[in-house]
């Protein structure tokens, strides 16, 4: 909260990300509404004044010190607040894992609970339908606690477990042969030394440097630490002379970081993960062989804080980046820990890790400070990172373990680009390539083994369900594919799981718009153009919508509807990338017809459909043999990383190879940008083989 700009005695919620300014209801206005500013996904000046909503009271609460108990039913834990705390403060304190895409500015729906008991205070939202009141729904960010409450998450919104795409037999055996040798970081050598005598008296340290020498490890740049030392006459005596020593090295150096009796071979084990800002994925792998002993994932807990990067980086600033990081390292020791169980093994065996993430997600995990990525001309405070111990961090696998960061390049383009790099080659290739990893910003490379050019353009969460009405991850009961009968305008479609719908992710979006598009219940513009008699047309409020599910066919027992603010959402989204596909193509002279390869990869489960995406323009009318969809080449990055040195030593240098072009004030960017925003495009002549009605 803060003073408004022009009113310094109103204190508002309400502020222009890019500008960092206060705004109090009346003076709500974007600064900059013609340009494409990076902040806007969760920017909620734009939002509201976008929106035209002036429904929220501002005026600070008063402040009464009488304390309450919240208890959250389905998830069984408790938070003590203060009497007019709000729900989501409750769920964030008791680490009840609820969304809250819009970081508690009771713009976005999705943190909804329902109250079984006590008193609550909730300000009037249209977020509600009447149904839901009568269950005793509320908007958790905007409900005040006014007793001891208890409360549950809805069904509906509960999260379900992610899919994991491409962890089966085939990819692994893919996965597995991308890797020539295996090089730890951290290796245990098992050592027979030769037992002191008055002719070999040379101390316990040069006794193991020796047995270390002889094995044909170079000690000449090799260093140990005081707690080792200390122990190390008890311990070399402890097994007749039988150690292992476990060596980590470094850059140009390695560490003896600690030595235990008995020299019998430990079966050691390494973890991959992939921290997204949605969604985090682990893979426990066997370190003698490579293989994926166990792959878990799980929705990332900041979700509590805010759907994209910048809201994470404002919710560390007011409540500390320590809680952020407890987040998402509570997630991550909570997959490590079903992959343990899952594989039967014990965690002291996992002595090797690579994290692989955005540039945000990394300085929160690892308690960096990040204010500077959000504030021009945004810094990041650590690009490339030296080698951690798994303890310095907080993750639960053997302490000493050896943690390699993938490094990123710049604030908006991190280690998760750098993996699908390595992952898909292109920096090796004399091919001219176009990446783009479609999530929550948009990042785009393109170059190929000779130069690489990397931008990030913001397209927002929209992909991912962020900003649309029933919009949600591929995971159960998400529609991931979806056709319309040209005629009935009836949708056919596929859903997660085989189970009733409950949501639609990014693959469902993209083909739904596509197939409005082509059978004319939408114009180019994104507006509805339905006869209002049709039973798949819904009215409501200002907005026109079409019913993809009604009630009786979901598992939410409401219709799962299409909006117009939907579509809009989406096609600001595709805009965006496919703006910045154009301007990185002219910063080098080039365009779409000298492109040899597009790959994409990002979240969309296992099925993305290329023609739909080039239909809604999200994707450049190229031959479709030139594409290929890769799933997530973030965590299969941080597999090759996790198993060879060589790779990374080649994430290094993908990072400090790539230049990175800025968008937030690139006026060509803004110019692409609006001419996108359209279904194609303003230009026709871009797509040549889609015909709409
Ligand atoms: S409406 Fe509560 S977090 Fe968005």
């Amino acid at each position: 909260m803060g003073k408004c700009i022009n009113h310094p005695d109103r204190e508002t919620n309400y502020m222009c990300m890019k500008h960092n300014k206060y705004m109090c209801e009346e003076c709500l206005k974007c600064p900059d509404p013609k340009i494409h500013c990076k902040f806007r996904p969760s920017c909620p000046v734009w939002f509201m004044d976008k929106k035209g909503g002036k429904d929220i009271d501002n005026k600070p609460a008063k402040q009464d010190k009488k304390k309450f108990n919240v208890i959250f039913q389905t998830e069984n834990k408790k938070a003590v607040v203060e009497k007019g705390a709000t729900l989501l403060d409750a769920a964030r304190a008791a680490d009840v894992p609820l969304n809250a895409s819009c970081n508690g500015k009771g713009v976005c729906g999705t943190c909804k609970l329902v109250v079984l008991s006590g008193k609550t205070k909730s300000k009037p939202t249209p977020l509600l339908n009447d149904k839901e009141k009568e269950k005793n729904y509320v908007i958790a960010c905007q409900t005040t606690v006014e007793s001891d409450v208890t409360v549950k998450i809805p069904e509906e919104v509960q999260e379900k477990k992610l899919q994991i795409a491409g962890v089966g037999k085939k990819v692994t055996a893919k996965l597995k042969s991308l890797v020539k040798e295996i090089t730890p970081m951290l290796i245990n050598i098992p050592l027979k030394l030769e037992p002191p005598s008055l002719e070999d008296s040379i101390s316990d340290l040069d006794r193991l440097n020796r047995g270390l020498d002889k094995s044909g490890r170079d000690t000449s740049r090799m260093s140990i630490g005081m707690k080792v030392m200390r122990e190390l006459a008890g311990t070399m005596r402890n097994d007749n002379w039988n150690v292992t020593a476990s060596v980590v090295k470094k850059k140009c150096s390695s560490e003896v970081l600690k030595v235990i009796p008995g020299n019998s071979k430990i079966n050691s084990l390494g973890i991959a993960i992939d921290v997204g800002t949605t969604s985090i994925v682990v893979y426990l792998v066997d370190m003698e062989n490579g293989n994926i002993l166990a792959a878990t994932s799980g929705h990332n807990r900041q979700a509590a804080c805010g759907d994209d990067v910048i809201n994470r980086i404002v919710c560390a600033e007011k409540d500390g980046i320590k809680k952020l990081s407890a987040m998402v390292l509570s997630t991550i020791n909570g997959l490590i820990n079903e992959a343990i169980h899952s594989a039967k093994v014990n965690r002291n065996q996992i002595d090797n890790a690579v994290i692989s993430g955005n540039t945000t997600m990394t300085h929160l995990l690892l308690g960096i400070e990040p204010r500077n990525i959000r504030r021009e001309p945004y810094i990041p405070s650590v690009s490339a990172f030296p080698i951690i111990k798994a303890e310095d961090i907080g993750l639960k696998i053997n302490p000493i373990s050896a943690v390699f960061i993938m490094p990123g390049p710049a604030s908006y383009v991190g280690g998760d680009i750098v993996s699908g790099l390595l992952y898909t080659g292109l920096h090796r290739e004399e091919a001219l390539t176009l990446f783009i990893d479609i999530g929550t910003n948009g990042e785009i490379v393109l170059g190929n083994k000779d130069w690489l050019m990397t931008a990030s353009c913001s397209a927002g969460p929209a992909f991912e369900g962020g900003g649309v009405r029933w919009g949600m991850r591929a995971e159960e009961g998400a529609i991931e594919k979806i056709s319309l009968d040209s005629k009935t305008f009836d949708p056919l479609f596929a859903v997660v799981g085989d189970v009733l719908p409950r949501g639609i992710c990014g693959s469902g979006m993209i083909d739904l718009i596509s197939e409005m598009l082509q059978t004319g219940i939408i114009q180019p513009n994104g507006k509805i153009n339905m006869d209002s008699s049709h039973p798949r047309y819904l009215h409501n409020g200002d907005e026109k919508a079409y019913i993809i599910a009604f009630a009786n066919e979901t598992s939410v027992e409401q219709d799962i509807i299409f909006t117009e603010t939907d579509i809009d959402n989406i096609i600001r989204s595709k805009g965006a990338i496919f703006a910045g596909f154009i301007v990185l193509l002219n910063q080098v002279e080039m365009d779409f017809s000298m492109v040899e390869r597009v790959i994409i990869t990002g979240g969309f489960g296992q099925y993305l459909n290329i023609d739909k995406a080039i239909t809604i323009g999200l994707l450049p009318d190229i031959e479709r043999s030139k594409f290929k969809y890769m799933g997530n080449s973030s965590i299969a990055g941080a597999y090759m990383a996790l198993l060879s040195e060589e790779y990374r030593i080649e994430a290094t240098q993908i990072s400090n190879n790539m230049t990175y072009i800025d968008f937030s004030s690139n006026n060509e960017f803004m110019d692409e940008f609006t001419s996108a925003l359209f279904l194609p495009h303003t230009n026709m002549e871009v797509f040549p083989s889609v015909k709409i009605k």
